[in-house]
């Protein structure tokens, strides 16, 4: 990858909270296409490293480029602004606004532009809509009538009613039965192809780790021990990745005993 492939750049990055030390020397690059997932332990700041990412955050030291820029700024900065308009973000919880209908929801960040008219921002909602298939009939109702995939999958539409390049996502399947984690995780390869997305994504889950996953980078101790495919990270020692893909491998094989990826990617002991 050359280096205008980089979407994302951090760099010598340090973040400390009084003395609590969160992150060290951490050098990461999100590659242009690919879908990059975030893993730690609880507390070892992958969330913080996301805000870093979307500019809502400073570090303490080092720095966080986004598309070639300074991811934080002043607010009304039109680089900031410019940055913004190019990304998008699923936040954990979905986060809809509970008093607008879910048209008024995806269309919020198409109005925020004040270049559009109506019709042609209803023309994108619906357009948007569809793409996450969430048929007409229900763009006019309230989210506290929707079941949590229908949510999601709202959510989802508005994070691209900007056309973003770069997609932020924050335990997407989070909250989902298998079931409906499966479809979203196909929802997210499907319009990844379709708008060339890069992706930056935080989850727990094991299914959508690996289903989604084109590189893992791994944080502990304050520093990313590794970023590389699956089967890389697999191989690397570190007690965490030792005792985090051990445990899930148990869950996989015993979920899948007859066809377990695992046994493709050796596994330390
Ligand atoms: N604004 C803050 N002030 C003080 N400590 C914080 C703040 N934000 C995060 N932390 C601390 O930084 C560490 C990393 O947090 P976080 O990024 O949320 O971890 P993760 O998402 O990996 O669980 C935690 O110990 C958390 O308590
Ligand atoms: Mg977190």
């Amino acid at each position: 990858m050359t280096k205008t492939d980089d979407i994302v750049e951090i760099k010598d990055l340090q973040t400390r909270f009084g003395d609590h030390v969160v992150h060290q020397d951490i050098n990461l690059s999100v590659y242009r296409g690919e879908i990059l997932t975030l893993i730690g332990g609880s507390g070892s700041g992958k969330t913080t490293l996301l805000r870093q990412m979307l500019g809502l955050e400073k570090p303490s030291h080092g720095s966080v480029r986004v598309f070639g820029k300074p991811a934080r700024g002043a607010s009304l900065n039109p680089q900031r602004k410019h940055i913004r308009n190019r990304s998008g973000v699923l936040f954990q919880q979905g986060a809809l606004f509970s008093a607008l209908t879910v048209f008024d929801n995806v269309a919020l960040p198409l109005r925020e532009l004040h270049t559009l008219s109506e019709p042609v921002i209803h023309d994108l909602v619906m357009i948007k809509l569809d793409m996450v298939a969430i048929a007409p009939e229900h763009a006019y109702k309230m989210p506290a009538t929707l079941s949590g995939g229908m949510i999601k999958r709202v959510a989802l539409a508005r994070a691209l009613a900007l056309d973003p390049e770069l997609l932020f996502l924050d335990e997407p399947t989070a909250g989902l039965d298998p079931e409906l984690s499966e479809s979203f995780v196909d929802l997210i390869l499907t319009l990844r192809s379709e708008m060339d997305l890069t992706i930056v994504m935080v989850t727990h889950d094991l299914d959508t780790l690996v289903a989604l996953s084109d590189r893992i980078a791994v944080l502990a101790d304050q520093h990313v021990i590794i970023a590389g495919t699956l089967s890389e990270v697999c191989q690397h020692h570190h007690p965490f990745i030792s005792s985090y893909f051990k445990s899930i491998r148990h869950k996989f094989d015993q979920r899948n005993p007859s066809e377990s990826t695992w046994k493709t990617a050796p596994m330390p002991s």
